[in-house]
């Protein structure tokens, strides 16, 4: 099973925005992650529409674009997105989901939901044909540096259960709090995609080329045995 690292961008050091990503180039990472949010859907406002092109226009890394906003399906012509992006929308920010799944992959893009904590995996059921992921957030959306709320953790095989019911594959992404622990954890089971925040990728301890090969180690212990 495939797994990749995203880097959460709004960790770096944005003051000096082209090197952080220069660094990111350099690692063994495979998406960078956004996250975009509106002050409403999630108490937090964090980059804007304008991130989106002059990321794209600084790496061809491909983005992971977590939209913590409100009815998205109605905005998503805001954010100039690339084929190859993946695009998440919260199962709890609009009514009409699959819709805006629908859009985001007729825009090119791969489309992600997201579920809250609090929110069933169950509300992926009836979209599973629509998605090409499955974004599990282990923290409540909004702000870094928060603890992982544990009850999240057996959501992680639910919904790796339920994506591996659809014929086509379907990622399991899972953001907040990924710890190196939490994250071995989290890949056993069935984890695909790690957002790397100041859990790992921006934590203090060694260089960041030392964080991200811990980070590649507990997410696949025997790849980097092998490696
Ligand atoms: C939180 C963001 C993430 C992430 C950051 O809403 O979606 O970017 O939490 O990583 P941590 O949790 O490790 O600081
Ligand atoms: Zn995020």
């Amino acid at each position: 099973m495939q797994k990749y690292i995203s880097p959460s961008i709004c960790c770096c050091d944005l003051s000096h925005l082209e090197e952080s990503v220069r660094a990111l180039e350099r690692l063994p990472v495979e998406y960078i992650h956004v996250d975009i949010m509106d002050g409403e859907f999630v108490s937090n406002y964090c980059l804007g529409t304008e991130f989106i092109p002059l990321l794209h226009s600084l790496t061809n890394i491909p983005l992971d674009i977590h939209l913590m906003i409100t009815q998205p399906d109605r905005k998503l012509d805001y954010f100039a997105f690339s084929p190859g992006d993946i695009v998440s929308i919260h199962a709890e920010s609009t009514f009409h989901i699959q819709k805006a799944l629908a859009a985001i992959r007729a825009r090119g893009a791969k489309a992600g939901l997201a579920i809250n904590p609090a929110t069933p995996v169950e509300h992926c059921k009836w979209v599973l044909e629509d998605l090409d992921v499955i974004l599990v957030m282990t923290i409540n959306p909004g702000f870094a540096g928060q603890r992982l709320v544990p009850q999240t953790l057996p959501k992680i095989a639910q919904a790796r259960q339920l994506a591996d019911t659809c014929g086509h594959e379907i990622l399991l992404e899972v953001d907040g709090n990924v710890s190196f622990e939490n994250a071995a954890r989290m890949s056993k089971e069935g984890a695909n995609i790690f957002v790397a925040g100041t859990s790992s990728l921006y934590c203090r301890t060694g260089t960041l080329e030392e964080r991200c090969h811990l980070l590649r180690q507990a997410i696949e212990p025997n790849q980097s045995k092998a490696g």
